[in-house]
């Protein structure tokens, strides 16, 4: 099948935007904007395309003619003030970069990407400005939702605001968002033979236990958590306790490393931290998709990326829209 449909893929990470929309066949990328360099060697890696650039210092002229835009824009961007001027009122923010782009270039249609709680960030007010900005830009129809990885067919409990807009000329409608009626489990996506380095220690395991207890004393429900192999994972998240809280029981794993002489060093219960293929994994990719950096960097990676099962089921249902547009 021919590509139909030009995609530029902005807060491009690894490309999981990117992936999901060239999963339906019907799109290519024509061009990729990512300003950290670990994300853009990931990408060159897999998709030959070096993304390097820093979009506040891209001029909108300078990207080729496009269909369709994409981005899951960071959520460090909500410093949105007051209500009065949309556009203007987001200088300052990664926001306004892709209105300015919307704007010059006026795409057939966008989607967005931002975490749930854009939706009642400064009580609802954020959003509203979002969606009124992108409406008058692009003079466009607006519609958002909050979809769940889980239902797409990867066991990870992640929820995400996905906004999507078509210029009126092209279609004039209510677009229809995919619900999802797919399910899987954890253990669908574990490894096997992981290696002793993922297992956690038993002075850590001592330190993680203390922690724990120490906020359930407080009634916070905070602290290390050891995932269902029938259920989904919690969504992955960048820092904090977020490793901490998909951990996961692997005694079989561990069995085989008995006579490495680090194994005594570990916790008794098997627990063990996602290895980054299963976080991949986690979020759709393919075991095809190359992780040339660091773990560290790749569990960052991964955890900023898209479930791609969800952004493939919206891109198929835009592709449908824009096939019968004019
Ligand atoms: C939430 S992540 C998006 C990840 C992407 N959807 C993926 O599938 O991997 C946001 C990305 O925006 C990038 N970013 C932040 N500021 C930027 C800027 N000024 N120019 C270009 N990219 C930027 C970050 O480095 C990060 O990779």
């Amino acid at each position: 099948m021919t590509e139909k449909f030009a995609i530029i893929d902005l807060f491009a990470g690894i490309g999981g935007m990117r992936l999901g929309f060239e999963r339906t066949g019907a799109f290519k990328t024509v061009y990729s904007n990512e300003i950290n360099k670990f994300c853009a060697v990931t990408y060159k890696e897999n998709f030959g395309d070096d993304p390097t650039g820093d979009i506040t210092k891209t001029d909108a002229k300078s990207i080729p003619s496009f269909d369709v835009l994409v981005g899951g824009f960071p959520c460090q961007a909500f410093s949105i003030a007051g209500q009065k001027n949309g556009f203007a009122d987001t200088r300052g923010t990664l926001f306004f970069d892709i209105v300015r782009i919307l704007k010059e270039k006026k795409p057939k249609a966008f989607l967005l990407e931002n975490v749930k709680n854009l939706e009642r960030h400064d009580k609802g007010r954020t959003m509203k400005i979002i969606l009124r900005t992108l409406k008058e830009t692009l003079n466009c129809n607006v519609s958002y939702a909050i979809l769940n990885a889980k239902n797409f067919g990867v066991p990870q409990n992640r929820e995400r605001v996905y906004i999507v807009g078509f210029r009126k000329d092209v279609f004039n409608g209510l677009f229809g968002f995919p619900i999802g009626n797919k399910h899987s489990e954890l253990k669908d996506i574990l490894e096997e033979n992981v290696p002793l380095r993922f297992f956690i220690s038993k002075k850590r395991f001592e330190g993680m236990k203390r922690h724990k207890e120490r906020h359930l004393s407080k009634g916070q429900g905070f602290g290390y958590g050891v995932l269902n192999p029938n259920e989904c994972s919690h969504a992955l998240v960048v820092g904090g306790m977020g490793r901490e809280r998909n951990l996961v029981k692997d005694c079989e794993s561990l069995k085989k490393h008995k006579k490495d002489p680090k194994f005594t060093e570990k916790n008794e219960e098997c627990l063990r931290y996602l290895t980054p293929r299963e976080c991949a994994r986690l979020q759709g990719f393919d075991d095809s998709f190359k992780i040339p950096v660091s773990n560290v960097q790749a569990y960052k990676q991964f955890a900023n990326s898209v479930p791609l099962p969800v952004v493939e089921a919206i891109a198929k249902n835009m592709r449908k829209i824009l096939e019968s547009g004019p």
